[in-house]
């Protein structure tokens, strides 16, 4: 049976395809068979893991038009089920209520072939990222320092609560990243913000940090994940705690 991680937040820009990314390229270097699902329209994910969006997809998987098998691609560092253009019509296509449980199912069909499933999500509370909270085991929460970053995870929150509520999903907040840490009175504050938070919440989830390096947007121009590209980078080793955090506590759980 795989675990399976959503990377989310609504916003933009906070480190959601990096985390994705970087977790998965770290259990495929623990020796965890790890699938990497793109399903955020922007392709991100698709184009630095080197995917190819034109030939395989998950849209054509959410619309059941292609197995799930069949559409995987391998990519240098672990599988990719890439995304695709269309799915910027996911909330026109996807609009039965059921619809909601496509990913889920889709997943199904991978289960046992797979430790890990790890799925970046798009910015914005639409369909497709419903899709992703419901099928996942766990949802991570990547986030910046900004002011209004606050009222964004509390969203999460209240979502997963609303869909655990009516039985969809059984998924927890894992846990929350602050990216692109620096050592500055407003990081500082932040983070104590978001402690806060988790006690009031979910006081099992854990609080990590990752700091920031010009490292993590050279590897996305090179087409690498910092764990192979920059190994010995600050964000590489960070990622690397986080991974290991995440595996130690599904381990506990077995
Ligand atoms: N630890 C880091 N240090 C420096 N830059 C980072 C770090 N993590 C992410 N970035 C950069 O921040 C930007 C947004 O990150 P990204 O992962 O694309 O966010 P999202 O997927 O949430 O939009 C990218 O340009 C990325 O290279
Ligand atoms: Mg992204």
């Amino acid at each position: 049976m795989s675990v399976i991680i959503a990377l989310a937040n609504q916003k933009g820009g906070v480190g959601k395809t990096t985390s994705t990314i970087e977790l998965a390229a770290c259990f495929t270097n623990r020796g965890y068979k790890t699938l990497v699902v793109d399903l955020e329209q922007q392709m991100d994910t698709t184009k630095y893991c080197g995917g190819d969006p034109f030939k395989s997809g998950c849209y054509k998987v959410l619309k059941e038009e292609m197995d799930i098998k069949d559409a995987i691609q391998e990519t240098d560092e672990f599988d990719l089920l890439p995304a695709t253009p269309e799915l910027s019509k996911a909330d026109d296509e996807f609009t039965k209520p059921t619809d909601v449980l496509k990913l889920k199912k889709a997943l199904q069909g991978i289960e046992d072939d797979y430790d890990f499933v790890v799925i970046d999500t798009n910015p914005g509370r639409n369909r497709l990222l419903n899709m992703a909270y419901i099928a996942s085991d766990y949802v991570i929460i990547p986030t910046d320092a900004d002011d209004g970053s606050v009222s964004g995870i509390i969203s999460i929150f209240d979502d997963l609560k609303e869909y655990k509520d009516a039985g969809w999903t059984d998924s927890d907040v894992m846990g929350i990243i602050l990216t692109r840490y620096e050592n500055t009175s407003m990081h500082r504050y932040q983070e104590e913000v978001i402690r806060e938070l988790i006690e009031v919440k979910q006081p099992d989830a854990f609080f990590m940090t990752v700091r920031k390096a010009i490292a993590a947007s050279e590897c996305k121009t090179e087409r690498t994940s910092l764990q192979k590209g920059k190994r010995n980078s600050k964000p590489a080793i960070d990622y690397r705690n986080i991974a290991d955090e995440i595996i130690e506590r599904l381990t506990e759980e077995d």
